[in-house]
């Protein structure tokens, strides 16, 4: 009988994974580098080229709205080209297999949608989504581009994109609703993220403190690569269908 211990790490997780009755995913922006949407850190990265504070603040929309849309008008476009990788498909695989699922995801591109996940505690927003700055109504949109920038409601007043900015609260009670999720976990999977925007980092030692398998899968190391049960520098579209297979 071989000894479980000696399998290979990537196996030990599969099977780590297929025995947990209560699986929560976190994901970030290297879920969706596979299918060629841009991370913010790191090669490539948009944050290495733009600055957050000019465009992903409510100060920046205050001071030069028309500005803050033309960058929110490109991300569309990008995005609206790319379509789901085998990472966004195995975890829409893994939470049919569970009874317990939760995804929560600080994406706001929307490929977790397209892919066919079903709920998504979106922690950031959905790019996809308006909000108006004077009634409070929102709606969505996948025009890409926008006809007319800024884009405005239908009472007159000036149009957001849904996102979540830094300096925001996330969307009400949605912290909670992770947090809870990641208590109950058995196995906490940390995909494609930094981990350095709170509080969704937070959520992966709170996992751990309350003691799930944590699997993070990331080709760069983390600050939270060291406290994983098991971290593979892998990409995810080539690792996550294996380990949910
Ligand atoms: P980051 O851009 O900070 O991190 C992306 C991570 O994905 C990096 O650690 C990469 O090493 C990793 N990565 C790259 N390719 C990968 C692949 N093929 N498979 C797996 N991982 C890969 O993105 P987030 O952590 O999502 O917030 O950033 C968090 C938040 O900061 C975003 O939601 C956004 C940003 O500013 C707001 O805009 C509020």
């Amino acid at each position: 009988m071989p000894d479980p211990a000696s399998a290979p790490l990537w196996v030990q997780a599969r099977e780590r994974l297929a025995a947990a009755q209560s699986v929560a995913v976190l994901t970030g922006a290297g879920i969706s580098a596979e299918s060629g949407i841009p991370t913010f850190r790191g090669a490539g990265g948009l944050w290495n080229n733009y600055r957050p504070e000019d465009l992903a603040t409510p100060q920046a929309f205050s001071r030069d709205p028309r500005l803050v849309w033309e960058w929110y008008n490109w991300r569309r476009e990008t995005i609206a080209k790319a379509v789901p990788n085998p990472a966004h498909r195995a975890l829409v695989k893994l939470e049919t297999a569970k009874p317990q699922f939760t995804l929560i995801t600080q994406n706001v591109d929307g490929l977790h949608d397209l892919a066919g996940s079903g709920r998504i505690l979106k922690l950031h927003g959905d790019i996809w989504r308006l909000r108006c700055t004077s009634c409070g109504a929102h709606w969505p949109d996948r025009r890409a581009p926008l006809p007319k920038l800024p884009p405005h409601c239908g009472c007159g007043g000036l149009a957001r994109p849904g996102v979540v900015w830094f300096g925001e609260p996330l969307p009400d009670g949605m912290m909670q609703e992770a947090e809870h999720a990641a208590a109950e976990a058995e196995v906490f999977l940390v995909i494609g993220t930094s981990a350095v925007v709170y509080p969704a980092a937070g959520l992966v030692p709170f996992a751990k403190q309350s003691g799930a398998t944590v699997i993070e899968i990331n080709p760069e190391q983390t600050a939270f690569s060291a406290m994983a049960d098991f971290s593979f520098q892998e990409p995810a579209g080539e690792l996550l269908p294996k380990l949910v297979s």
